[in-house]
């Protein structure tokens, strides 16, 4: 038997732009940030590229990946793992839509990936965090 999750509302879905992102912010560690694609698909990803640490949030997303802003990588959104011929991950996070509340796993926003250092350019979004 599995723990139940302990999900928290962190903003409404139209809070996030059609191909576009939001950050939310986390009392420790880099913020995640939600994407929502074109189908309405909503991920959570770390908002920090494999790569070299760029800022996904400020990517394009297209399909079901975003293209890092610094050096075009694409991350899948539903792994947050870069496409061939390129190599990584970045930590992602759980999700889901309650109505029109976009919920994160609050254990997973607590305590995944606090280590990772701080992304090259700053993200410049909007934050949203919804309590
Ligand atoms: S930092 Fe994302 S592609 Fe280089």
């Amino acid at each position: 038997m599995t723990a139940a999750r302990n999900w928290k509302s962190v903003c409404a879905v139209d809070d996030i732009p059609l191909l576009g992102a939001r950050r939310v912010a986390r009392p420790r560690g880099l913020p995640v940030a939600l994407f929502r694609n074109a189908e309405g698909g909503i991920f959570a990803l770390l908002d920090r590229c494999p790569h070299r640490g760029g800022p996904l949030s400020q990517g394009i997303v297209f399909g079901d990946s975003v293209a890092c802003p610094l050096h075009n990588w694409t991350i899948g959104l539903d792994d947050g793992c870069a496409r061939e011929p390129d190599s990584g991950c970045t930590p992602r996070f759980s999700v889901r839509l309650q109505g029109t509340a976009v919920q994160l796993d609050a254990d997973e926003l607590a305590t995944r990936a606090l280590d990772e250092p701080p992304p090259i350019a700053p993200g410049n979004r909007i934050v949203v965090v919804c309590q």
